[in-house]
């Protein structure tokens, strides 16, 4: 459910990153793109310098070179030394003197810088001039010309800074041989080379401008993004508590559900068991009342019969009084299963009264033998009872009996009263330490015809639960299984009288 949190987590955290990546390697590539596209301007505008300087020396070589008055800057050249007609004077005396092509170039570049620094160099392996000397990158260059490439162009640091510098071979033509075939050079052979060095500041500079530029809307697009997701994000963890609120209210409502479901079905099996119980009594009173009206004048009889013998056989034998009080005792016995039966089945309606709890008990407890230690713990505080005094006689003494039984050796039978001052009742509990109950007896103890015990038809409890609740209590019974707890307890909870009733 909620554990699941860590998951969207990281899903985001992987959205984030991903389109961080996403953004980045734009921006990455655009840089890269932008670096390409400055190289490619300078070397634009290096092929253009070349061409202007190639363009600029071929006029002067197609002349031949190029006579000028000599000066300062321009002495005539020693290098053309060999060549007669060098210096020449006008018809008017003025003096000339001849300027070659590389001697022209060499002034013009020395004079002419670009405007971002460029510089020309005309340079050969093999310098006439020693200021035509090649640097490392140049003589490297120069071999690779007469390795066949026609053009070299490429970044290099100068001083420290990066300059785009580009070259191109100096071929050996037809025009050339006339000074330079003395220095062993043939048409078609490399002479030197001709080339340019620029300054990439300043196209670093354009570019940075466009990589700010760049960045800015790249940022803006990532926050945006950033943004969008957060927007998602939030939903996505919104709808995921909501489920997760919802399932556990779906969880909430089965477990609610399902003791709703064991609860009517307790319910269903008590009014079962009630239903069950209340069927067997019905069927049990029919037969009872039959059978309890059919003997109940035959035993009438017979106890009478008994006791006009009794009386009529004074000086009787010790066996034939001994007979008279086992037929008489017997007699007693089934008139009580038949009280017992009748009482089972029909209740007649309590007559309720205030009575103390000893009242209630003292007289019941005249048939406990002598082999069973009674211990009583009732409290002369306790309030009075309104129930029918005879019938709770009745229910008491079928429990104790109950409990007496229990105990064919001997025992403690404890009987002990409290009382329960908010629910306005008094609990009675009659506890034995007899040989206890199983659980199944348990179950059953209070259904008609159940029964363990060799003698009797199983009705006293009943009788005693029938009586108790007649008169608004109720009986509930426990069985301990322990070691320590092994007798049986019968707890009688009974109404205690209204304060205004009391009187009556
Ligand atoms: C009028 C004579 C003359 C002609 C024509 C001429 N050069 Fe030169 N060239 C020279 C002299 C002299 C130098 C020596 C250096 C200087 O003057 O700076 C030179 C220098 C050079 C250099 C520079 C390297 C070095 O030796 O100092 C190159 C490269 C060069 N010439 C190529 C050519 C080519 C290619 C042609 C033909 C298209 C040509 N030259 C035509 C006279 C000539």
């Amino acid at each position: 459910m909620l554990n699941n949190t860590p998951e969207i987590r990281r899903n985001i955290l992987l959205a984030i990153v991903a389109w961080s990546l996403i953004v980045g390697g734009s921006l990455g590539w655009a840089f890269f793109s932008i670096n390409q596209e400055s190289i490619k301007l300078a070397q634009h505008e290096a092929r253009a310098y070349i061409n202007k300087d190639i363009a600029f020396r071929n006029w002067a070589a197609s002349h031949g070179g190029v006579y000028v008055p000599p000066g300062k800057t321009t002495p005539p050249n020693p290098y053309l030394a060999f060549i007669p007609d060098r210096d020449v004077t006008t018809t008017s005396g003025k003096t000339l003197t001849l300027m070659n092509p590389a001697y022209m170039l060499r002034e013009m570049q020395s004079r002419f810088s670009g405007p971002s620094g460029e510089r020309g160099r005309l340079t050969s392996l093999n310098p006439l001039n020693p200021d035509n000397a090649p640097d490392a990158w140049e003589s490297r260059a120069l071999l690779r010309f007469e390795q066949g490439e026609t053009e070299i162009s490429e970044i290099s640091d100068i001083a420290g800074a990066p300059w785009l510098r580009t070259m191109r071979p100096f071929i050996v033509e037809q025009g050339c041989i006339k000074c330079h075939s003395q220095q062993g050079y043939r048409v078609g052979d490399v002479r030197g080379g001709i080339g340019v060095a620029i300054p990439m500041k300043i196209f670093h500079g354009i570019a940075d401008q466009a990589k700010l530029n760049l960045a800015t809307g790249h940022g803006v697009i990532w926050i945006a993004g950033l943004i969008i997701l957060g927007f998602f994000a939030r939903r996505a963890i919104q709808h995921h508590a909501e489920r997760a609120q919802t399932e556990e209210a779906i969880h909430k409502l089965n477990e609610a559900l399902e003791t709703r479901v064991q609860e009517r079905t307790a319910q269903l099996t008590a009014t079962q068991d009630a239903l069950v119980r209340r069927e067997k009594l019905a069927m049990l009173g029919q037969v009872a009342v039959n059978v309890g009206h059919e003997l109940r004048n035959p035993l009438g009889a017979m106890s009478n019969a008994v006791y006009f013998l009794q009386t009529v056989l004074t000086d009787a034998d010790e066996t034939t009084s001994e007979y008279l009080n086992i037929i008489k005792n017997e007699i007693a016995v089934s008139e009580r299963i038949v009280a017992d039966l009748m009482d089972a089945v029909r209740t007649s309606p309590p007559q309720p009264a205030t009575v103390t709890v000893a009242e209630l008990i003292d007289p019941t407890l005249r048939d406990v033998p002598a082999s069973v230690t009674v211990k009583l713990d009732i409290p002369e505080t306790l309030p009075v009872l309104r129930v029918d005094a005879q019938q709770i006689h009745q229910a008491l003494r079928n429990l104790i009996s109950n409990s007496v039984e229990a105990m064919p050796d001997g025992g403690t039978l404890k009987i002990s009263a409290v009382e329960n001052a908010p629910a306005k009742t008094i609990t009675l509990s009659v506890q034995d330490t007899g040989v206890g109950m199983t659980a199944e007896q348990l179950d059953h103890l209070f259904e008609p015809l159940f029964t363990t015990k060799a003698r009797g038809i199983g009705l006293g409890l009943v009788v005693a639960k029938n009586l108790v609740e007649a008169n608004g209590g109720t009986v509930v019974c426990r069985s301990g299984f322990s070691p320590t707890d092994k007798g049986t307890t019968f707890t009688v909870t009974l109404p205690a009288a209204d304060e205004k009733n009391i009187s009556t």
